[in-house]
């Protein structure tokens, strides 16, 4: 097993990411204080999978456990099943020491973090995330929350777990279109931080796509540590943290244009990567080479790199600038200068926003 850690003072916490490593997750829980009744919030898909093998390992470790099910989907990370994890919490009694445990994909850690940053006024929250987007991002850095009617992720907080616990062998089951996805999240880190995970991405595929034990661990111990360091620099996003919004603001873009039904999360950044690298070089900042690079690392993981044709390029634009992150309408991205290197570049024209939405 490999640790990382996320640096923030008193709230430092440890990733540990290893094979076979949920047996082992009860005994773990023992190191933190806890009352000895605990929850685990989940969903029927990932419960169907890997509830048992927790909740024993959770049970034998002495705790007496809870367990609150979610059904599956995006549209259940609402305040009302937030409400019913909080009804099955007071209802167990559980206390201001008790522990809450996620086990799922983003979803699910999103939620579940939320209630326990709230219930009594926030208890402690453990990660135990089974997909790919997940282990690389969602579970490591505190943000949690819901979608509201009016937007996704309207309602949140800051609230870091005590401990991320990654066990790699979850993603034998995940369906392939899900890991994919989760591996534009890896790119982005890549072109954002670090060469050397970009030039291992480009050489390794075949190991990775096969997720063999020594490759995938170090894709995701490598994506961690890059998120852990940016986020104990800005945890609440005053600067540095925005460099993850790489291809996200032509991103979600895509995802409100198609309804969130076209694309997964990490097929609409692979597209937003592309484009907002094409728009770095209509700006002059990065060479065609790097740019192609960018391109053909994306497309070599089957991932998409461009808009079809029955998106509407106007409407795309539109949508950039109703982001909740654009602040007085003024266009900001984040833009890739080499592969490694971005840099944030404001007061963006329209006008090379659609160059670079042209194919
Ligand atoms: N908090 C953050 O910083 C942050 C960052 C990025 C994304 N997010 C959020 O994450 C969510 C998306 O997360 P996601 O992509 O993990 O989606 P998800 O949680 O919906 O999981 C995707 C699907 O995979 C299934 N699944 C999970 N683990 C599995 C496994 N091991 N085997 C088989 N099936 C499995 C789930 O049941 C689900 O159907 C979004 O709500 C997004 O807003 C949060
Ligand atoms: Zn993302």
């Amino acid at each position: 097993m490999e640790t990382t850690k996320v640096e923030l003072g008193e709230r430092s916490y440890d990733i540990s990411i290893g094979s076979h490593i949920l047996d082992s997750l009860g005994e773990r829980l023992r190191d933190y204080g806890l009352s000895p009744k605990i929850a685990l919030v989940s969903n029927p898909t990932v419960f169907a999978l890997y509830g048992e093998r927790t909740a024993d390992s959770i049970r034998k470790a002495g705790f007496d456990l809870v367990t609150v099910i979610i059904p599956d989907g995006e549209e259940y990370k609402v305040l009302s099943q937030v409400q019913h994890v909080y009804d099955e919490l007071l209802g167990h009694r559980l206390d201001r020491s008790s522990g809450l445990i996620a086990l799922g994909g983003g979803v699910i850690g999103d939620m579940t973090g939320f209630a326990a940053s709230t219930y009594m006024r926030g208890i402690s929250f453990f990660q135990v995330p089974t997909t790919l987007l997940a282990q690389v991002d969602s579970s490591v850095g505190g943000k949690t929350g819901v979608n509201h009617r009016l937007g996704k992720n309207m309602i949140g907080t800051f609230w870091q777990p005590r401990l991320v616990w990654i066990d790699l062998d979850t993603l034998r089951t995940l369906p392939r279109r899900e890991l994919l996805s989760g591996l534009a999240e890896v790119i982005k880190y890549g072109v954002i931080y670090d060469r050397d995970l970009f030039e291992y991405l480009e050489a390794n595929r075949e190991s990775i796509l096969n997720l063999e034990y020594a490759s995938i661990a170090r894709i995701i111990r490598r994506s961690c540590e890059i998120k852990a360091d940016v986020v104990s620099k800005d945890e609440r996003e005053a600067g540095l943290r925005a460099i993850l919004n790489y291809g996200h603001t032509i991103g979600h873009a895509i995802e409100t244009a198609t309804g969130y039904t076209r694309y997964l999360h990490g097929e609409a950044v692979a597209i937003g990567m592309y484009l907002e690298a094409r728009l770095s070089q209509v700006l002059g900042r990065i060479g065609e080479g790097d740019v192609s690079r960018i391109k053909a690392l994306i497309d070599s993981y089957g991932l998409p790199s461009e808009i079809p044709d029955v998106i509407d390029r106007s409407q795309l634009l539109s949508f950039m600038q109703l982001d909740k992150k654009t602040v007085a309408g003024e266009l900001k991205f984040i833009l890739p200068r080499s592969i490694g290197i971005v840099r944030t570049e404001k007061g963006v024209s329209e006008e090379d926003v659609r160059k670079s939405l042209q194919g």
